[in-house]
C-alpha cells in the first residue's frame, strides 16, 4: 500500500487581503494541515504575521494549524501561539539556545512540538532533541520567502532522519518546506517524507485542488 503523505499548504502564498478565501481553497482541496509562516524580520528578512492571525484562522477552520516560527527568541511567544489555538508549533534550532526547554513549554501547553533546521544546519544539531519532538521540519530553501528553488542536497537529511528514527525507535513526523512542486515532489517522496508544505505550487496553480491531488498521489 502507498504511504499516505500529508499536504500542508502555506498561507504565505495566499492572498493576504483575503485569507479566509485562502483557507477555503485549502479545505476544498482536502489538504490535511494549514501551514502558517510566522516571520519576524530578524531571524528572516521579512515580517509576515503573528499570533493574532493564527487566532483568526483558528476561528475559521478545524484543520490542524501547523505554525512555523521563523523568529528569534521563540520562548517569548509560545504562550501567545498556544492561546491562539496552534496544533503544531515549530521552532528553529538556530534561533534558540535552550531548545529543549521551549519544546517542553509547547508540549506542556497542549500542542505538538516541532523543530526545524535551515539548509546550512546539519541533522546532527538535532540529535539530542529528536526524542522530545513530534515533528521535524527540514527547510529545503533558505527561509524567508516563498517561490524559491528546492536545494536537493537537503533531502539527504530526510534519509538520515528516517534512519535515526528506526535506529532509536522514535515516532516524530518528517516534513519538508520550500520549493516543493511537480518537478521535485517525487524526489521528496523517495527520501521518505511524511508531510510536505507547498506554497506557490499550490496557490499558484490554476486549480489548487487538482494540484493537491497530483502532488499527493503522483
Ligand atoms: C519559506 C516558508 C515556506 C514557504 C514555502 O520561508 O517557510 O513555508 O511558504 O513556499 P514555496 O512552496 O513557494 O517554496
Ligand atoms: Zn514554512
Amino acid at each position: 500500500m502507498k504511504k499516505m503523505i500529508k499536504l500542508a499548504p502555506s498561507v504565505l502564498a495566499a492572498d493576504f487581503a483575503n485569507v479566509s478565501e485562502g483557507i477555503s481553497i485549502i479545505e476544498d482541496a482536502g489538504a490535511e494541515w494549514v501551514h502558517l509562516d510566522v516571520m519576524d524580520g530578524s531571524f528572516v528578512p521579512e515580517i509576515t504575521f503573528g499570533s493574532q492571525m493564527v487566532k483568526a484562522i483558528r476561528s475559521r477552520t478545524d484543520l490542524p494549524l501547523d505554525v512555523h516560527l521563523m523568529i528569534e527568541k521563540p520562548e517569548n511567544h509560545i504562550d501567545a501561539f498556544l492561546a491562539a489555538g496552534s496544533d503544531f508549533i515549530t521552532i528553529h534550532a538556530e534561533a534558540v539556545v535552550h531548545a529543549n526547554r521551549v519544546i517542553q513549554m509547547i508540549k506542556d501547553g497542549g500542542a505538538k512540538a516541532g523543530v526545524s533546521i535551515v539548509p546550512s544546519t546539519p541533522v546532527s544539531a538535532l540529535t539530542e532533541l529528536l526524542p522530545f519532538v513530534d515533528l521535524v521540519l527540514i527547510m529545503t530553501v533558505n527561509p524567508g520567502y516563498g517561490g524559491q528553488k528546492l536545494i536537493p542536497e537537503c533531502l539527504d537529511k530526510v534519509r538520515t532522519l528516517n534512519t535515526l528514527k528506526k535506529e532509536k525507535g522514535l515516532a516524530f513526523e518528517i516534513s519538508i518546506d520550500g520549493g516543493v512542486n511537480r518537478s521535485t515532489i517525487k524526489a521528496c517522496k523517495e527520501a521518505g517524507i511524511d508531510v510536505f508544505v507547498a506554497g506557490s505550487a499550490f496557490f499558484g496553480a490554476e486549480d489548487p485542488s487538482a494540484e493537491a491531488e497530483y502532488l499527493k498521489n503522483c
